[in-house]
């Protein structure tokens, strides 16, 4: 890639509001995070089993002004420093989305400094450069989070090719989903990963759907069926269940589909560079999986540790830095957009 660096350092002031995070990050640069500061809802949430988005967009609005002045002052910055502005724009809660792009918005205007709206999925692509100051594209990436699961050709900054998606439940809905319905809290992940550490990954033989050949897409509504009914059969058998079996060979089905494709796609692109990210990136056995899968490939993997992996606002500045550089910048009357895509533009206008 040539682009030509600016002579200043940026330094960008990041939001992302899209779900149950309120989160601010200050970065220089793009890549080295000077503050990553991240308010979770999920207490509120958790009463309910899963987002409520009325109830996510008011915490965001008594959230931001003190996640953005902790932001400021982790990273020993205040408002004059800050050259650079950028949100989450999409895909997304559209309340809980406007509340962050307000706040960039109006930084922007009064401050006069540039600003750049992100997709949120990208951003989860992005949340692998800040750690492995390496990595450059082209790529597969796969995003696995609790709204997306994509597989993505990353050809360079700002360019994908969408070889794969989930045509039904998103990877992380199914383990939220499932979770509910074994009793487990919100959000599920986590507490599935751990109860599958207990269990046996082969106990039961839940359905892989691998679609037609050749498809790179994924679909985990039958596997969640299926859970379902094996669930309720052995409840009207009055048969124990053992929940950390269930857990195992559920999250075997879901990784083993997910690890599969990725390969597939890296092979028939020849590509030797594998990022993982999103929220299910951080589930221990699909990170142990894919390596393994991969080395027997020669195939490198990137994922990012945890606290980067589910949502967080320096992936954002990290992506808006790079628009930044290539001379992209908003309009200001950008709005939310709840069903964006990975790679639409809307946000990436060439300064005049
Ligand atoms: O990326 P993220 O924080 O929010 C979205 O953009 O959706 O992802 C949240 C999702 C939830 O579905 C959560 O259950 C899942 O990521 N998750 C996990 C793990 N940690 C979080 N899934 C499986 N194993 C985990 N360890
Ligand atoms: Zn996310």
């Amino acid at each position: 890639m040539s682009i030509d660096l600016p002579q200043e350092d940026v330094i960008t002031l990041a939001i992302e509001s899209s779900c149950d995070e309120t989160s601010v990050s200050v970065l220089k640069n793009g890549r080295t995070v000077l503050s990553n500061v991240i308010a979770s809802q999920i207490q509120q949430h958790k009463k309910f089993g899963g987002v409520v988005p009325e109830v996510a967009s008011r915490k965001h609005i008594e959230n931001i002004n003190e996640v953005i002045d902790e932001a400021l002052k982790v990273s020993d910055m205040t408002f004059e420093d800050i050259s650079h502005v950028a949100a989450t724009y999409g895909p997304g809660l559209v309340g809980a989305l406007l509340v962050g792009l307000s706040v960039a918005k109006a930084i922007a205007f009064a401050r006069e400094i540039p600003f750049n709206g992100v997709n949120h999925i990208e951003g989860h692509i992005y949340a692998n450069f800040i750690e492995h100051r390496e990595l450059e594209p082209p790529f597969i990436s796969l995003i696995v989070s609790g709204g997306h699961s994509h597989i993505v050709y990353m050809k360079d900054y700002g360019e994908y090719e969408i070889l794969g998606k989930t045509r039904d439940d998103a990877a992380g809905e199914a383990f939220d989903k499932v979770a509910r319905a074994l009793g487990l809290g919100y959000p599920g992940g986590p507490e599935i990963d751990r109860l599958a550490k207990l269990g046996n990954k082969d106990a039961i033989d839940f359905p892989r759907a691998y679609l037609e050949e050749g498809s790179y897409d994924f679909s985990f509504s039958g596997l969640k069926s299926a859970v379902l009914n094996y669930l309720n059969s052995k409840k009207m058998k009055n048969e124990k269940i053992v929940v950390e079996d269930v857990a195992s060979s559920f999250q075997q089905a879901v990784i083993e589909i997910l690890v599969d494709k990725t390969i597939e796609c890296a092979l028939e692109y020849d590509l030797n560079q594998i990022t993982l990210s999103g929220g299910v990136a951080a589930n221990s056995a699909l990170r142990e999986l894919l390596v393994q899968r991969a080395k027997e490939h020669n195939l490198d993997v990137k994922y990012p540790s945890i606290s980067l992996c589910t949502d967080n606002a320096a992936m954002i500045g990290c992506v808006a830095y790079y628009d930044y550089i290539k001379g992209y910048r908003s309009s200001l009357d950008l709005n939310a957009m709840a069903n964006l895509k990975i790679g639409d533009t809307y946000a990436r206008k060439i300064l005049k």
